[in-house]
């Protein structure tokens, strides 16, 4: 055994704003593989994640729910939690960053920068939605793309031709928010001097630790200048304040990566500080560290982490190790296709083992995109996990019990066979250590292929049936069972399930030190059922469902009247009797000159006139009006405009723009009658 470890090891932390999918579970999968592939080796390792719980789409989306950002991400957090457990991740802690721990962490982090320099400010002039009162993140506004005039684009990017730019450059801008156009307004912003750790970003980028991937892109950034970062957000926003700048807050992207600190403070803390926070964390620390994550957010952990660290007096991750994209049958995961899985659908329909064995079998050290094809997964959990390897007991184990009274023979046969086993344990190792997992399984199952050619050749189904060869299949079955507590030894880390079914039905621990120490004459337990055959039709329903679950996961996300504008407050029959509504007819329409949004109307109410100022100038021309009947109040005070007297509203239904619908009554109805 190598020298024991003290390992920490983290995952990207998921939004709090969605819900779990198969892309999140690949790298919840790998980093989970690889952490209980440590232990199983006895290094101390500790798994840590969280929810990433602060931020404009979370304190908007909280807003649309009409409940507080903490009830949302309160809520978020536990089916994350429930996800999680329901594929086996085994986290230490699942915290959250909207945590005292991180904002201590944060705002010492912070301090200790500012102190040191790195904390610049500067008057920016960004978007600003005059009716929400806030500044728009660039995915907050919508409008014309300026290079090739597509409607409908997002503030940084066009979806038709590719181009980036600023929201100030779009054409026609308007805020995703409240519809309103966003006004420049200037602001004073945080900045963070990453251009000051440029020597220390180079060295750790040419170092030769980092995967090719990650360097090349890092190296790309590198090249392209280094910027300084805007660390600041100003209220309204969900997160932490900036301790000496009141209407300041941390951008998520500065406490979302000290949020692995915070969960690790969480954690040591609880353990009566028998783990030390500061041991890990020290500049002259001899723990590792690594982060888990997806290529898209490589330059937050490749760059900004890192110089954050340095600059604050912190020692760096020992490595980042990035993953590719989930697609699902060669393609973006597709809501309308039903690709778009989540966790808890998932759950529904298969077993989590089959994904994290699909996973394990497809997953190298780069940062390639990973295919889940929804045939091949079927097709290689069956014949890989089922044919091949839960066959070698299922083949072996019923005998032990019916023929040799549940013990396993003494004497050890086909010492090659069983030395071969043993021997692949350092190749697995170093497979697993360096995230080659596809190449770890493939040995294994090579190993499976050996085991079963061995049953096959022996035939214990025949041997049984002499007297003379019955102890033969005592010792063939018996060889096949030690060689099946290797393998399931080995598979340990991606299937922990069957590992503890298999600890049980062998009465061993399965652990890497044990992979050398044969269990012949021990007695075991009756055979259970392991793993069933994955069956197409239930992918196909888990697909089917995914949309419609898919209703749901937009749940979180509603909009509509109701939400936008709750109804009011409950009034009694006499409040309402006060407003007096009538039928009216519109006998006359005109536009007013000057007027962005009015035209003039003139009312009859079955007798009397009144002129009204209606704001409907976007939505209607004037001679569309003249003679239709509508809804009026009549008693509200007259009230004087800038184009002269306004005695009443006209009732209409509509966000506004070219979205407003006037009412009208039924046929039958006069001018002058009452509605009550
Ligand atoms: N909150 C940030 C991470 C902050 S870490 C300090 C974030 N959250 S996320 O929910 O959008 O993504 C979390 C992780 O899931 C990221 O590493 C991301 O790359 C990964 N994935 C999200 N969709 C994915 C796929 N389709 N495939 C594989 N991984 C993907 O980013
Ligand atoms: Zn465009």
């Amino acid at each position: 055994m190598t020298t024991q470890r003290n390992i920490l090891v983290t995952a990207a932390l998921p939004y709090a704003n969605g819900a779990i999918h198969l892309g999140h579970l690949l790298e919840h999968i790998q980093t989970d593989i690889w952490v209980r592939f440590q232990r199983l080796r006895g290094h101390h390792c500790y798994h840590m994640c969280a929810d990433d719980a602060h931020g404009t789409p979370i304190m908007l989306k909280a807003q649309q729910l009409g409940i507080t950002p903490e009830a949302l991400i309160s809520q978020v957090r536990k089916e994350h939690m429930a996800d999680f457990a329901g594929f086996r991740i085994g986290f230490d802690n699942y915290y959250s960053t909207h945590s005292d721990e991180n904002r201590s962490c944060s705002e010492h982090i912070y301090t200790v920068l500012r102190d040191n320099g790195y904390i610049k400010t500067r008057t920016i002039s960004q978007l600003f939605d005059p009716e929400k009162q806030m500044f728009l993140p660039d995915r907050f506004v919508k409008g014309t793309c300026p290079n090739c005039g597509s409607d409908d684009q997002y503030g940084d990017n066009c979806d038709s031709c590719g181009a980036t730019y600023s929201p100030t450059e779009l054409k026609n801008p308007r805020s995703v928010v409240s519809g309103a156009t966003p006004e420049l307004r200037e602001s004073e912003h945080y900045f963070f001097d990453l251009p000051a750790f440029e020597s220390m970003l180079e060295t750790w980028i040419d170092s030769g630790s980092l995967q090719t991937g990650v360097a090349n892109k890092l190296r790309e950034w590198f090249e392209q200048g280094l910027q300084q970062w805007d660390i600041s957000r100003d209220a309204p926003y969900f997160g932490f304040e900036i301790p000496d700048a009141p209407g300041k807050y941390f951008y998520v992207w500065l406490d979302a990566p000290i949020g692995y600190m915070g969960a690790f403070k969480n954690y040591c803390d609880k353990h009566n500080h028998n783990i030390d926070f500061d041991a890990f964390w020290n500049k002259d620390s001899n723990a590792e560290i690594y982060h888990f994550i997806g290529k898209d957010i490589i330059y937050f952990h490749g760059l900004f982490w890192p110089a954050m660290l340095e600059g604050a007096g912190y020692r760096k991750p020992t490595n980042i190790f990035a993953h590719g994209y989930v697609t699902v049958n060669g393609e973006k995961m597709s809501k309308s296709k039903g690709t778009f899985i989540q966790a808890s659908t998932y759950l529904k329909h298969l077993n989590p083992a089959y994904l994290r064995y699909y996973y394990a079998a497809k997953l190298n050290n780069r940062i390639d995109d990973l295919d889940l094809n929804l045939e091949d997964f079927a097709q290689r959990v069956n014949s890989d996990l089922v044919g091949k390897v839960i066959n070698i007991a299922s083949r072996t184990a019923g005998f032990i019990h019916k023929r040799f009274g549940g013990k396993l023979a003494e004497q050890v046969i086909a010492p090659e066979l069983l030395a071969h086993f043993v021997d692949a344990s350092a190749t697995i190792a170093e497979y697993y250590e360096a995230r080659e997992f596809g190449k770890a399984i493939r040995e294994i199952m090579a190993l499976a292929d050996k085991a079963n050619q061995y049953i096959a050749e022996q035939a214990p189904w025949k041997l049984v049936k002499d007297n003379a060869t019955l102890e033969q299949a005592h010792q063939v079955c018996s060889l096949a069972l030690e060689c099946f507590r290797i393998l399931i030894t080995y598979l340990k880390p991606v299937l922990p399930d069957l590992a503890q079914q298999t600890e049980e039905l062998l009465n061993s621990e399965l652990t890497w030190d044990a992979i050398s120490v044969p269990i012949f004459g021990k007695t075991i337990n009756p055979f259970k059922a392991l793993l069933q055959r994955v069956e197409m039709e239930k992918i196909e329903a888990m697909v089917e469902s995914s949309k419609e679950d898919l209703a749901k996961m937009n749940q979180p996300q509603p909009t509509g009247p109701l939400i936008d504008e709750p109804i009011s407050e409950i009034i009694d029959f006499d409040d309402f009797a006060k407003v007096d509504l009538r039928v009216a007819r519109i006998v006359k329409a005109e536009q007013v000159p000057d007027a962005n949004k009015l035209l003039k109307l003139q009312l009859d109410l079955g007798g009397e006139t009144r002129q009204v100022f209606a704001g409907i100038k976007s939505a209607y021309q004037p001679e569309d009006l003249e003679g239709r009947l509508t809804v009026m109040v009549a008693n509200l005070a007259p009230r004087k405009m800038r184009f002269g007297i306004s005695e009443g509203m006209i009732a209409a239904a509509g966000p506004g723009g070219k979205d407003i619908w006037l009412l009208s009554p039924d046929d039958g109805a006069e001018p002058g009658m009452r509605i009550k």
